[in-house]
């Protein structure tokens, strides 16, 4: 039978990438992060889709090439539609469109949400792969969304909790530019965090019903605490910035493991994945390790790789969708609001 490939794009926020899959196998997934934003402490939408526009050639060029295939043999091309920045999503959207229209290929339009999720479906070759079974709960966890999502298969996925005000990762990058942290600040507060004493400081966590999160309480609160001690001790930052971080980051981890263990019960499912780049962090990967010990959770927890904004999990969607001859039509316009 004839290999299926897909090449997918992604261009949902300020990473450009593109990727091969030969079937549900990963062939190439390149990655093309845009720096520019570090200057301004967060994503700047405008430049963001400039930079998509520089980079989307070469990318998707580069993925063709590592992936060891000529583009005629590609069998569709997924995009990812939404959500996102709207300039830069018409930039990978317009640029599928025109490859596909060139190609006489079908199109897969693809929810960057599920795509997180679905990431722990890629397989790689020479590696043995364990991907989740259905049902299970997804920790989903990002810079613009924290969420429980309830996957009944690749197609049926449920918002069972979600944040009402900021994300997880906001609520990071936030409090880190507090500390005079660089952008992205999630990473950094990681780092910190190991030296430091998560115990050292505590922050009220929210009292909010159902599966849902809040995470703007505890950036107001962080604020709050740094003013007061600032204005005693004008040296407090420096000399408790791990500190600051490993308690933060203690209590963010178990706001989120606090709903999750509570979506657990109540569905009683205990195959749990996490997804997003606030999966990266390491002491919510020891909570999920501890989560697992404890109450016997099947976890899964993704690649390195795979936590920040990348193509393969697009392509994978795309995959699942292609053996449902699920295309969309080449009018499929963007979208930018949160949906899964
Ligand atoms: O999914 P993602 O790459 O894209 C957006 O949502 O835009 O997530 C980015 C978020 C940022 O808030 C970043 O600070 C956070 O993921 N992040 C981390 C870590 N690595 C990335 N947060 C905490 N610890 C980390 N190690």
């Amino acid at each position: 039978m004839k290999p299926v490939y897909i090449l997918a794009i992604e261009s949902s926020c300020d990473d450009t990438s593109a990727a091969v899959l030969e079937g549900d196998y990963l062939l190439s997934n390149v990655i093309a992060s845009q720096k520019v934003h570090e200057l301004y402490g967060g994503v700047v939408p405008e430049l963001a889709s400039r930079a998509h526009q520089h980079n989307i050639v070469p990318v998707v060029d580069l993925a063709i090439k590592q992936a060891g295939i000529k583009k005629e043999e590609i069998s569709a091309l997924a995009y990812t539609r939404g959500p996102g920045l709207m300039g830069s999503l018409l930039v990978g959207s317009s640029f599928a469109k025109g490859f596909a229209r060139a190609l006489d290929i079908p199109m897969i339009e693809v929810n960057h949400l599920q795509a997180h999720i679905l990431a722990h479906f890629i397989k790689e070759k020479g590696e043995d792969h364990q991907s989740p079974q259905f049902p299970f709960l997804c920790l989903l966890v990002s810079g613009g969304n924290s969420q429980i999502v309830l996957v009944k298969s690749y197609k049926d996925m449920e918002i069972i909790g979600q944040t009402i005000d900021d994300a997880a990762g906001e609520a990071f990058d936030k409090c880190a530019k507090m500390l005079g942290l660089p952008y992205p600040g999630g990473p950094h507060i990681d780092r910190l965090a190991k030296e430091g004493n998560s115990q050292a400081f505590r922050f009220n966590k929210p009292q909010i019903p159902e599966f849902n999160y809040s995470f703007s309480g505890l950036k107001t609160s962080f604020l709050y605490r740094l003013r007061d001690e600032v204005a005693k001790n004008p040296d407090f930052i420096e000399e408790n910035k791990c500190d600051l971080c490993a308690s933060l980051q203690h209590t963010v981890v178990s706001i989120l493991m606090d709903k999750l263990y509570k979506a657990s019960k109540a569905y009683g499912i205990k195959e749990v994945a996490v997804a997003g780049g606030v999966s990266a962090n390491s002491a919510l990967r020891a909570a999920f390790q501890d989560y697992s010990k404890r109450y016997g959770w099947k976890i899964h927890l993704p690649k390195f790789s795979y936590t920040t904004d990348n193509a393969a999990m697009v392509a994978i969607c795309g995959y699942f969708k292609y053996l449902d001859k699920d295309f969309c039509p080449i009018e499929a316009a963007p979208f930018s609001s949160v949906a899964i």
